[in-house]
Formats: C-alpha cells, structure tokens, sequence
C-alpha cells in the first residue's frame, strides 16, 4: 500500500517506518523542515532503539521517504495518517488545534477517496471533527471526493516502540464502514500472522480506549505510590506487598513499582484530558483527579526526603543525580520528574551534578539556563563531592553500580533512589544511609 503518515515525531516516526518495513511505500511529512532535513541526512530525531537502523534500511530500499510538502504527501498516500502532537490546552483538555490542521489539508489537495486514521490520541467525538473539517476543505473546494475517518489509538511503548508495534498485543481499530474496515484489515495483516490482533469497534469506543488503557496504567502506579509512602510510615516494604498483591492473577504484577512519580509525553496529559472529558460531560472523574494530585506530590517525594535530611535550606549543598529521561530507554524529557526534582533543589539553594546515558542533550534543551545544574560526562564523575546520589531513572547500568568506587566519590554515603534499584539491607550492610520509596 501507499501510505502517508503526517507527523513525523515518536509515533508518526515510529509507525511509519514499521509499515515500510513490511514492504508498504511510506511518506512521512513533518511542518518542521529541521527535522525533515535530519530525517533525509539519514539522522533521526528522536532515540529510540532499534529504529535508526530500520529507517536508513528502509530509506535504502526507496520504501521510506520524508517531505514538508503537504500536497505531494496527500497525493502520495490510499491511507493517511495523522500521528501529530495533543498537547494539552489551558484547561487540561487534549488541543486539537494540530489534528484538525492536518485534517484541512488533506481536504484541501485530496483527489480520491482516502481512508484518513487518527493515530493520535484524541478525545471521545474527535473523528467527527476531523470529517467535518474535511467536509468543510472540500465543500471550499466545490469538489465531492469520498473518504473514511477511522480511529486507529497507538498503545506503543517509548524505549520498546518498534518491538510494540511489530508484536502489537491488540491492534484497535475504530471503523464503521466496510472499505475502511477492508484497508485497515489488509493494512495491519503482516503484524498479526500468529493469531488475530484486530479489535474492531465502533469509533468512539476506539477513542475511549486509548485513554482508558493510559487513565489505568496511571491509576495503579499513583495507587502504589500512596500504598509505599504509608507503608513507609508503618514499617512495612513495599516491595514485599507488591509481590504479595501481583501473584493475584486479578491484579498481576505489571506496573505495579512504586517510585518518583510517572511523567513522559502520554500518561500527564491524557489523565488530564480524560478528566477534561469528563467536566465537558457532566461527570466529575473523582479516581483520576486523585491520581494525578498523588502523582504531583510523588514527583517531589525524593526532594522531601532530601529536606527532612538536611532541612529546606539547601545551599551550599550539591547532589548528584543519576537519570534524567521520564523513564529508562529514551531521551524523552517531557513532564519527566527529573524536572521537578532539579528544579526543587536548585531552589532550595544546591548544586546538582546529572548524569544520563541518552537524555543529557534533551535535559539541557528544556532545562537551559537553570543556574546551578551540571552535566557529567559519566556516572561516577556525577558523583564527585557530591553530600549525596539521588537516582529518578532506572537505567539498567545504574543497577550494580560499584559501590566501593560510589562511597569513595561521595562526600557522604547517601543514596536517595526513587526507583528502588537496590536491595535496602545489602546497601545499608555496606554503610550507606539508604533511603528508597515505601521500604
Ligand atoms: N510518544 C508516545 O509514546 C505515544 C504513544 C502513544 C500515543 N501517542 C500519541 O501520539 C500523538 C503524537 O505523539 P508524539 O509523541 O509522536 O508527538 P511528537 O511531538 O513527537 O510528534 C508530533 C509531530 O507532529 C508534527 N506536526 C504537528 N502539526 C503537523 C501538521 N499539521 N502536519 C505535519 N506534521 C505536524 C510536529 O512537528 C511533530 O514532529 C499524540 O497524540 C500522543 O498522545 C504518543
């Protein structure tokens, strides 16, 4: 097939390119000509493993191409995509100002049918605006070309991206009429040759899914996070309750870790968008609005451990901070707790020294001009004077640190880690005041 992706960032790229791979023709076009011009220089935006080899194999091939021209991308694609950004609006609900931007172009150059897929995540009534703004492009136009809007959420994983969407465990698909459901089958038949992936349902369900899926995910990380602070306080590990609930099969044990706080580019703002949704309707979302007030509070939890250590003035402190991506495997620092935390500290008058194996050049873009924060070339380097090591990442090198070495360069033996990497009374036998979350 022929296809065109609009939106070219971590899924547009993503998806695009896994789609290639299975041999379809895919142009994926960005309003951003740096990012075009990197993508055509053989870089890629974004990290994310796995997917720089498969772009070049694939642009190699003549299967991948990237454009900002909007006609030609509209022309090019039977199926078009639209993978751009929902940020959030001043009220917390999805802003839809760039869906519906690539909505009109496609109606503006549109020639034939075309099946037109939200794979952004998009509130609950989203398609109907999308076809409206097609029908409106086209009516300017004087034209009647047929065309599909279909609801296609992505539930991939940064850090896993390619792995989720090649294996997906359910591909959902919104569709209500039978040339859509048709493309979309023929679409998605190489990821699904072992056993039936396709979930077909109506559009608005398919919308709600998405948020539903992500709304959950956040529920049950803020649920363990009260669980591990008030364990803290009783004297219980939370780590032991946490293998003591996920045997349940009920429950399982996924997503189940207590730490600093959840971030990144999805869970923040779709709990706030499906909260949005719901005061638009009427139905106030009392589970989520206290899921995102525990997350708030979690993201500085480690900051107020360091306070209750060495109290709420902090200057002429200085901590090493060891993690700075949302999580492990990206360099994604959108809503990331390292934020909050540097931003907490500096504050309070310290100095931070962080270390992150792929996010240091992100970090320092969003977190330029916050005076008193370093960037350390390594993991021990972070360390060097530091009063002491505070970990908000659970990259895997950060596992089994060489703790003799870890002692030497620490002014004192202090770890703070938010992500429970460390067995509590192996680093406490070592001589380290240990503070984890909920243990
Ligand atoms: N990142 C994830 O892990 C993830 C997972 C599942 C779903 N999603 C959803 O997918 C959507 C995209 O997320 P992302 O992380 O890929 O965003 P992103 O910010 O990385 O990429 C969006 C891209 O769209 C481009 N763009 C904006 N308007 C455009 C237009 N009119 N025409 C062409 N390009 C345009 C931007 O320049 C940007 O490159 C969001 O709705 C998000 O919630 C993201």
């Amino acid at each position: 097939m022929k296809i065109t992706v609009i939106g070219s960032g971590y899924v547009g790229l993503v998806t695009g390119t896994c789609l290639a791979e299975v041999g379809n023709h895919v142009m994926c076009l960005d309003v951003d000509p740096a990012k075009i011009a990197l993508l055509r220089a053989g870089g890629i935006p974004i990290y994310e493993p796995g997917l720089e080899d498969m772009v070049r194999r694939n642009v190699a091939a003549g299967r991948l191409s990237f454009t900002t021209d909007v006609a030609e991308s509209v022309a090019f694609g039977e199926v078009q995509f639209i993978a751009v950004g929902t940020p959030p609006d001043e009220d917390g609900s999805a802003d839809l100002q760039y869906v519906l931007a690539a909505a009109r172009n496609i109606g503006r150059h549109m020639q034939e049918y075309k099946v037109v897929v939200d794979k952004s995540t998009v509130p609950v009534g989203t398609a109907d605006k999308v076809r409206q703004a097609i029908a409106e492009t086209l009516a300017e136009r004087g034209v009647d070309i047929g065309y599909s809007v279909v609801s296609n959420p992505e539930f991939l994983k940064e850090g896993a991206a390619i792995e989720d969407f090649m294996k997906p465990d359910r591909i959902v698909v919104g569709a209500e009429d039978d040339l859509a459901i048709e493309r979309m089958r023929r679409l998605y038949a190489p990821f699904q040759r072992n056993h039936e992936r396709i979930l077909f349902m109506d559009v608005r369900s398919a919308e709600l899914t998405k948020y539903a899926a992500n709304a959950m995910l956040a529920t049950r990380i803020s649920f363990m996070n009260e669980l591990a602070n008030l364990a803290e306080t009783l004297g219980a590990d939370i780590e032991l309750v946490r293998q003591g609930i996920g045997s349940d099969p009920r429950i399982g044990y996924h997503f189940l870790y207590p730490g600093a706080g959840y971030g990144g580019s999805c869970f923040p703002k779709d709990v706030k968008a499906l909260i949005a949704t719901g005061r638009e309707h009427g139905h106030a979302m009392r589970v989520l609005t206290a899921v995102e007030a525990a997350n708030d509070a979690q993201k500085l939890r480690l900051v107020d451990k360091v306070v209750a250590e060495y109290g709420e003035d902090l200057s002429g402190r200085h901590f090493a901070l060891w993690g700075l991506a949302f999580k492990p495997n990206t360099d994604d620092m959108r809503e990331a707790p390292s934020r909050e935390v540097v931003r907490a500290l500096v504050s309070r008058g310290a100095t931070v020294s962080a270390y992150d194996p792929v996010a240091a050049d992100e970090a320092a873009r969003v977190l330029d001009g916050t005076a008193g924060l370093t960037f350390a070339q390594d993991m021990m380097s972070a360390l060097q004077g530091a009063d002491a090591l505070l970990i908000v990442t659970e990259w895997k090198m950060f596992r089994a640190p060489d703790f003799e070495a870890l002692r030497a360069a620490l002014k004192a033996p202090v770890i703070f880690d938010g992500r429970n990497m460390y067995d509590p009374a192996w680093v406490r036998g070592l001589g380290f005041v240990y503070h984890a979350i909920g243990r």
